[in-house]
């Protein structure tokens, strides 16, 4: 039987940073996965220019049963610890918004990258592999795949959330987690564009398309960011961000001209254009298609002359506080990540070794830590791969 230290199961963002790690501390390291290409969400991140980190990453910006658990990984493997790797290659970045870094170029950069890090550091890498169990052989283990058993000291698990199954994602961690008696805190899409049941979706569908800035709240989190009508519901960066906390039946709420006293605004303009359509001043505060909409809803097809104030108020309230209840969600098939996944209670916050079975480790998004938009998710995979692969 083939021996090797450690064997990472999942060849994605967490699992090839641990195989890098282990294999520059001279241990023997196999790193398999069913794909056909190592990193396919690498490569398909940031809309192919992957969003690699944020400058700004704080345990803040992450959702988990235990908010703490990622203090430790985050400090060890910090966000210019990866800009330095990147640059170190000579992979051009920039700043898009708020701290969010990006390739100048392309995302297959940050894979040829890991990739090139592996072979230096000695890693053997198996692709179109599948894993048929997991199992424990004396102080070691024993991974069968497809093409026969491994033995091995240290298993990792690295084989991501349950999005985008398409591109390969399975419930395997979770599955080897509670074999080994390990809990799952409760799983669902996240990151994921909103959905409106049938009559409001026909009532919105001239919006599909529109853009623009808004503040969008779910009890107490709110998120300053654009957000998009889309012929399904909402999307874009704000809705992303608060579908991560949104839950079925809670509402949301968007204010669509931040900033702005909308009824404010709107008297001033009665008093100074009397006779412009309200639909022409809304216009100017708001994507024009939007504007329309909201002011035929109101029942206002006369001048601003017309406008009481009590029509006015209400328009403004659609403004800016619009209120609302998503039926639900695109779920897995387009969410960006997976909430929920290995119970943190049962690793080691230094390691992320599972504290009850010595050499069996979860990193990356299978575990219960799951960042905002904006490259936190990666920070969290290569900080965690890090860790693990300096235990391992
Ligand atoms: P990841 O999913 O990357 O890797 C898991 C690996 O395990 C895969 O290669 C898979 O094939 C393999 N695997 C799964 N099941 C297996 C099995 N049964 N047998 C063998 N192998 C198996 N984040 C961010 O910070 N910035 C960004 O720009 C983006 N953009 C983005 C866009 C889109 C469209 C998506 C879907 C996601 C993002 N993300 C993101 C999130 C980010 O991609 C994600 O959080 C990380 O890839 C997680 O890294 P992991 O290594 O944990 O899992």
């Amino acid at each position: 039987m083939e021996d090797f230290d450690v064997v990472v199961l999942g060849a994605g963002a967490a699992g090839m940073m641990c195989a890098i790690e282990a294999g520059k501390r001279g241990r023997r390291v196999l790193v398999v996965d069913h794909a056909k290409a190592p990193g396919e969400k690498i490569r398909i991140s940031g809309g192919g220019r992957c969003n690699f980190t944020n400058v700004n990453t704080a345990p803040a910006n992450f959702l988990s049963a235990n908010p703490k658990f990622c203090v430790s990984a985050l400090r060890r493997y910090r966000p210019s610890d990866f800009i330095a790797l990147v640059q170190r290659y000579g992979i051009a970045f920039h700043e898009k918004t708020l701290g969010q870094l990006f390739c100048d170029g392309s995302a297959r950069q940050v894979i040829e990258m890991l990739l090139t890090e592996m072979d230096q550091a000695g890693v053997t890498l198996r692709l179109e592999t599948q894993v048929k169990g997991v199992a424990r052989d004396g102080e070691g283990w024993r991974v069968s795949f497809s093409n026969g058993p491994v033995a091995c000291r240290s298993v990792v698990v690295a084989t991501g959330g349950k999005s985008i199954p398409k591109m390969g994602a399975t419930g395997l961690g979770y599955e080897i987690a509670q074999q080994f008696g390990l809990n799952i805190v409760e799983t669902r899409p996240a990151l994921v564009p909103l959905t409106f049941e049938v009559k409001t979706l026909e009532r919105l569908a001239p919006l599909s398309g529109v853009a623009l800035d808004a503040v969008v709240s779910s009890g107490k989190t709110r998120f300053a960011e654009a957000m998009l009508f889309t012929h399904r519901g909402l999307s874009g960066p704000a809705i992303l961000q608060i579908s991560s906390y949104w839950r079925e039946g809670g509402e949301i709420s968007v204010n669509m001209a931040p900033g702005v006293d909308v009824f404010q605004a709107l008297r001033t303009a009665r008093t100074a254009t009397p006779k412009r359509a309200l639909s022409t001043v809304l216009g100017e505060i708001l994507p024009k298609r939007l504007a329309q909409l909201i002011a035929e809803d109101a029942g206002a097809y006369g001048n601003m002359a017309d406008c009481s104030d009590v029509l006015l108020r209400g328009v403004a309230a659609t403004v800016n506080a619009w209120t609302f209840k998503p039926v639900g969600s695109e779920g897995y098939r387009t969410a960006e990540v997976t909430l929920g996944g290995v119970d943190t209670d049962g690793l080691d916050s230094r390691t992320l070794e599972a504290k009850a079975v010595p050499g069996l480790y979860f990193i990356g998004e299978v575990v219960d830590v799951t960042g905002w938009l904006g490259g936190y998710n990666f920070q969290w995979a290569w900080a965690s791969g890090w860790c693990a692969g300096q235990a391992v």
